[in-house]
Parts: C-alpha cells; sequence; structure tokens
C-alpha cells in the first residue's frame, strides 16, 4: 500500500488515500500540541511511539471484542488503517478526577471517582471542544440516531475496563483518555484516531509520576523519556 493525496493535515496525524478507496495511511507526526494548539513544540520520535503504543493497544481491544480501524503498522511512523466517517464526538471516559474536570467543577485533583465518568466534547478546534450532552450531540446531527450515542458510551466503557486493568498489571493507573470513533464502510460504529500518551494520562502506581501529555502541558520535561517507559511497560520489558 502507499501514500496518495494528502486527506487531513490534524493537529498530530496526517491522513493519505491510499490504492484501496476504503484504506487510508496515517502518519504519526512529532508535533506535540496543548491548550487547543497554543502551545506547540516538536519532539523527534514521538510520532514513532505513538504509532507504536496505539498498534499494540488496538491489537489488545480487537483481541478483546472492540472493533478498530488497525489494519497494520508498516513502518514506525505509518498506521494502515480503515476509511471511517469520523464521528466529530470525542468520547472521554475518567476513573480520576484532574485536568479539566477539576478546574470545571471544583473536585479535588486525584479524587477516585465512584464509577467510570463518560463525557462527550464536540470535536470543534475553533469553539476549542466544548463538553456537550446528548441532546446537544442529536440537534448537531454528530450521530445518525440515538442509540448510537449509548453504543458510544458503551464501547468507552468497555474500552475503560480493559485497558484499566491492562495498565494496572504494569504499575500505571488508567487516569482518563479520550477515544474518537467512525462509522466504517457497513455503517458500523469502530474504534479510530489514537490511544497514545498523547490522549491518555497515566499515572505510575507506585511514584505517581505523570507518564503523559501532562508532562509537556504543564512543562515537566522528560515527555519522550515518558512515553518511552510506556511503551516499554506494554511491551513488558
Ligand atoms: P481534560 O481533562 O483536559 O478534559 O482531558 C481529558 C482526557 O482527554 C485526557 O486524557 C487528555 C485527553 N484529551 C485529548 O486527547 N485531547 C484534547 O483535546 C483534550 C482537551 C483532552
Ligand atoms: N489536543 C489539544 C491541543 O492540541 C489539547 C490538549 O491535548 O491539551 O491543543
Amino acid at each position: 500500500m502507499t501514500k496518495k493525496e494528502l486527506l487531513y493535515e490534524g493537529k498530530a496525524k496526517r491522513l493519505f488515500l491510499t490504492e484501496d478507496p476504503n484504506l487510508l495511511i496515517a502518519e504519526f507526526k512529532d508535533d506535540l500540541t496543548a491548550f487547543n494548539g497554543v502551545k506547540h513544540d516538536q519532539e523527534a520520535g514521538k510520532g514513532a511511539l505513538n504509532n507504536k503504543i496505539s498498534t499494540e493497544l488496538f491489537k489488545l481491544l480487537e483481541k478483546a471484542g472492540v472493533p478498530t480501524h488497525f489494519v497494520d503498522m508498516p513502518d514506525d511512523n505509518h498506521m494502515l488503517v480503515k476509511k471511517v466517517d469520523i464521528i466529530l464526538i470525542e468520547v472521554v471516559v475518567r476513573n480520576i478526577a484532574t485536568g479539566s474536570l477539576t478546574k470545571r467543577l471544583g473536585i479535588e485533583d486525584g479524587t477516585k471517582l465512584p464509577f467510570a465518568l463518560v463525557e462527550f466534547y464536540y470535536k470543534r478546534d475553533d469553539l476549542g471542544d466544548p463538553l456537550i450532552n446528548d441532546e446537544h450531540c442529536i440537534i448537531l446531527d454528530l450521530v445518525k440516531n440515538e442509540g448510537d450515542l449509548e453504543e458510544l458510551k458503551r464501547l468507552g466503557r468497555e474500552i475503560n475496563t480493559i485497558l484499566k486493568s491492562f495498565f494496572a498489571r504494569k504499575g500505571l493507573n488508567l487516569v482518563d483518555f479520550k477515544v474518537e470513533f467512525g462509522y466504517d464502510s457497513k455503517g458500523n460504529i469502530i474504534l479510530a484516531d489514537e490511544i497514545s500518551p498523547d490522549s491518555c494520562r497515566f499515572w505510575d502506581m507506585e511514584s505517581g509520576e505523570k507518564l503523559d501529555k501532562d508532562r509537556f502541558r504543564q512543562g515537566l520535561g522528560n515527555v519522550k523519556v515518558a512515553y518511552e517507559e510506556v511503551l516499554k511497560r506494554i511491551l513488558g520489558e
């Protein structure tokens, strides 16, 4: 499979057409952004790390019965994926309160939530990805029918159950994460985008150390070292 025309460029990835109309090639970039692109930097090797981490996690989820867009990882910076119509909802699942949740609702940082909290955000950079509810999703025509919103929540919780116990075995607390879904050529909802330290928060269970993009957001340094550590734990070295 070869890269054809550029279809879409996001903050962390480029999507290319291929000779197969049902397949795309995702190129993982070394760019790091935060606060809706206001903070921007590059970290050599970050794209390859996210590609490898996402590949491992997509394979794990597929094995556990979660449909994903993953097809193959042809090289360090590229992933072959099924083409989907992306659903413009960022599904965030939280186990521990931090980030925007603590700011918005005044919950103390680090509070363990009584159950996995699922939230929807409107995937619109120009609006700053605002928090939305089910009725907003319907009014904005973001899904084909109301039942799809329940499916997004169910998949979000299922992914959380699988990844939370997987990372616990690796000594990492899965604090929260963001996932994106799309409709495949048959109209089924499948997991798309990436699952990486750019889109998840991981706290070391022993030291509490942050091993994710918060190192960049908060200027803590050692971003790449943290992402390498996450990959190392996933591979069980
Ligand atoms: P938040 O606390 O800033 O709302 O972030 C919740 C989770 O979603 C966290 O794991 C980081 C991830 N996330 C993204 O992947 N992209 C985004 O644009 C934002 C705001 C958060
Ligand atoms: N992804 C968003 C950005 O690039 C926000 C974030 O992850 O903090 O600005």
